[in-house]
């Protein structure tokens, strides 16, 4: 099956001059090992990923505690990748501008971690960052209708969100094609991510659905080569 044609995209181009149309690979830190980031993070920039895939969690929006902006700041001076921060925090507004001062190019949300999404979508966008709103697996894609204008990520989560390493949830392949459907319809430049389980046996399927970009953690730096391992996505998806 043929995938749908695609808009370019803007930081998409920046990355390949040539606008050759490939799906975005972004590694989780969540799998890797920290105490030989810089290792880790050189393989797969090496490798042809295009993001690095960052995951904060507060203990709070999910049962489960990562890391915060001292961190990233510190990340960043290792690499040229773009950083793509998903933030799984309560009141992600008092925040973000913290990770973007750390060096984040996009920054991602949930929807149902914020009762005001437009207003902190609009502020991320004045800030100079791509503005990106994530959904848990029970949250339908019909929830973004009055967003999507203001968005340039769409994260669809295929897991429910906290921990790398979990199984995919197939309903996931269905709302990226309404994803997709609601962002062609409305003509906006807007990224689908897919985020939770992605691997061999389901990424041609999702950037058959429309995804752009794909999330992957227990797949990349749980692999004993997470070169071999994004290369082995790349072929897959050729
Ligand atoms: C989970 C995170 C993911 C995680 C994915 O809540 O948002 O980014 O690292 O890990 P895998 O690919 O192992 O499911
Ligand atoms: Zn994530």
């Amino acid at each position: 099956m043929q995938s749908p044609p695609r808009r370019p995209l803007n930081d998409f181009h920046r990355l390949r001059p040539n606008g050759v149309d490939v799906t975005i690979l972004a590694p989780s830190l969540l799998s890797a090992d920290f105490a030989r980031i810089a290792e880790q993070i050189a393989c797969v920039q090496e490798a042809g990923a295009q993001y690095l895939h960052l995951d904060v969690m507060d203990g709070r929006f999910v049962p489960n505690i990562t890391w915060g902006p001292k961190i990233i700041g510190d990340l960043r001076r290792l690499s040229p990748l773009v950083f793509d921060a998903h933030l799984m925090i309560v009141e992600p507004e008092r925040y973000v501008d913290d990770f973007r001062e750390a060096g984040c190019d996009r920054i991602t949300f949930h929807l149902e971690a914020t009762p005001h999404a437009e207003r902190l979508l609009v502020h991320l966008r004045s800030m100079g960052v791509k503005a990106g709103i994530a959904i848990c697996p029970q949250t339908p894609v019909g929830m973004l209708q009055d967003v999507i204008e203001n968005c340039d990520t769409v994260l669809v989560m295929s897991v429910n969100p906290g921990f790398s390493g979990q199984k995919f949830i197939p309903h996931a392949i269905e709302k990226v094609r309404e994803a997709r459907a609601l962002i062609d319809g409305r003509n906006v430049e807007c990224l689908i991510e897919v985020d939770g389980g992605v691997g061999e046996g389901n990424a041609r399927a999702l950037v058959e659905a429309g995804a752009d970009a794909l999330v992957m953690g227990a797949t990349v730096f749980g692999a004993p080569d997470p070169a071999v391992a994004l290369r082995r996505i790349r072929a897959l998806l050729a």
